[in-house]
């Protein structure tokens, strides 16, 4: 840290702390602490309302962290980010993903568009029935190779789908089974997704995939296999043809990968059109993130309060639940990009970071976890920030009442965290009792399209690096994945000394 940035935190952490119910004494709160983030859509203007006023953001702690941000050259790394400069110093490389969506160095834009035109050539040219008949997709892959594709196949296809998409990741065989059970292997076509294609999980259940087109008469199974990575060379060599091969540049990090190749699957699954209009959508917010200072830019004032209960109130976790049944799968793809860019022990500079970094990011679907893990969040001693997402239009065509009722509960669960009280006659059971003063924002969607879903992961994308800035640390290497890997490596080769305990695992399950 340096004396600016300690100047900064000691200043901040000096600041009164009014409650809630304090701060809304102010009756511009709703609008000094919301703001939106909007496109042009064919039907006018459409976007996301971020509202902070139910966390302790309060004038003076935004003001604080401005000068946080000030002493951390936010401005300055913000612009390395966007220009392709070498921001990934651990790993000496550029972090290039909004290049995908055409802000960066030229050379990698120009070269991002080239890749995704050769996605889109083939994506229309599989529709278009150049590769026979495709009915399914497997894409096999794993963290940011599977995580960003489930989600948007998931939150995208409940209205259009051309392709049918599995999204498999693990190496229990039990994933791919189910996979193979729910496709005709006649009409279905492979997609390995591996940005340095040697991930281990990811190369056997290829094989496997591949086998099980061949045990299943598919006369030539790997011209059904396409591959999306940053080692095309290794594709080939693993036997795909290079027509199927689609790139991506080894700066784009594997959980910031959704926008290229590796949202092969959605554009599969609902068209290139949806699949740019996801692109666009991240644009938007790009666009808001580049020319935005201050508490204005959306992303920064995210990662103001995130900073605030991680550091100033000890926060450990960070709970994010979706009031829509198509973003079931957002807390998943959310745990890898916090949790992988931001659980850092050192600073970029290698220097012990001196306080707390990512916290741990959970979360659910609402109203499922109001009747589930919402006991914890009103009355249990951990104080959780939570972050509510929800659309105003809907997503389903039943009764306009499900949809009422999904979103008044979001919104009274938010006020019921903010408020307390006591649900007892005579108001005094403490086992009634909710304190309240429990924080809560609250991210609403005009409607949960392709545009939309593209803006909310672009977001956090941003937030993410936000964060990473104000607490000095690498959000885009990954070493602590690492060392599990090599352990499992020596296991296999019979090599490595193990402590007892493992040992005997490994002989009790016949592996010693
Ligand atoms: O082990 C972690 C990790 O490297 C993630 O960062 C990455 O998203 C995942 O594995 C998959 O890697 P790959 O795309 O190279 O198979």
């Amino acid at each position: 840290m340096t004396d600016t940035t300690a100047a900064a935190w000691k200043h901040l952490e000096a600041l009164a702390q009014p409650t809630l119910v304090e701060l809304f004494a102010d009756e511009n709160r709703v609008e000094a602490m919301s703001g939106r983030i909007e496109w042009r859509a064919e039907e006018g203007e459409t976007g996301i309302l971020f509202d902070w006023s139910k966390t302790h953001l309060s004038d003076d702690l935004l003001s604080g962290f401005e000068a946080l941000a000030e002493a951390s050259d936010f401005t300055g790394k913000r612009a390395a980010l966007l220009s392709g400069a070498k921001i990934n110093v651990t790993e000496g490389r550029a972090a290039e993903h909004t290049a995908q969506r055409g802000t960066g160095a030229e050379a990698s834009v120009e070269e991002a568009e080239a890749l995704q035109l050769r996605m889109q050539m083939l994506v229309e040219a599989i529709h278009e029935g150049a590769l026979g008949q495709v009915n399914h997709l497997i894409h096999i892959g794993i963290g940011g190779s599977a995580l960003g594709p489930a989600l948007a196949v998931d939150a995208l296809t409940r209205d259009l789908k051309l392709v049918d998409v599995h999204v498999v990741s693990n190496i229990d065989g039990v994933a791919l089974e189910e996979a193979f059970a729910a496709c005709d292997p006649a009409t279905t076509m492979i997609a390995v997704a591996s940005k340095t294609f040697t991930t281990i999980e990811t190369m056997t259940n290829a094989e496997s995939a591949l086998k099980w087109l061949k045990d299943n008469g598919v006369s030539d199974p790997s011209g059904r296999v396409v591959a999306l990575t940053a080692s095309p060379e290794k594709a080939v060599e693993w036997g795909v043809d290079e027509t199927r091969v689609l790139p991506f540049s080894e700066s784009v990090g594997g959980r910031y990968s959704i926008w290229s190749s590796i949202g092969f699957p959605v554009a599969l699954a609902v068209g290139w059109d949806e699949f740019s209009a996801m692109l666009a959508g991240a644009r938007a917010v790009e666009e808001h993130f580049r020319d935005t200072d201050g508490r204005d830019n959306l992303c920064l004032r995210a990662a103001f309060a995130d900073q605030y209960y991680t550091r100033l109130r000890g926060c450990q976790t960070r709970a994010v639940f979706a009031y829509d049944e198509r973003l079931s799968l957002f807390p998943d793809y959310l745990q890898q990009l916090e949790m992988e860019s931001n659980g850092k022990r050192v600073t970029s500079g290698g220097e012990p970071v001196d306080g707390p970094t990512a916290p741990i990011t959970w979360g659910g679907v609402g109203t499922d976890a109001q009747h589930a893990v919402f006991q914890l969040l009103h009355q249990g001693t951990h104080l959780v920030p939570v972050d509510f997402i929800a659309s105003i239009a809907p997503g389903d065509a039943l009764d306009p009442a499900h949809h009422a009722i999904l979103l008044t509960n979001c919104f009274a669960q938010g006020a019921a965290l903010m408020a307390g009280g006591n649900m007892a006659k005579d108001g005094k059971d403490p086992a009634r009792a909710f304190p309240g003063d429990r924080p809560s924002a609250t991210i609403l969607c005009d409607d949960l399209d392709a545009a939309t879903l593209g803006a909310l992961i672009a977001f956090h994308e941003h937030r993410t690096f936000a964060n990473a800035v104000l607490m000095g640390i690498n959000p885009f290497d990954q070493f602590g994945v690492e060392l599990g890997k090599k352990m499992a490596k020596e296991i296999e080769a019979g090599e490595g000394d193990f402590d007892a305990s493992t040992k005997a695992l490994l002989e009790k399950s016949g592996l010693g």
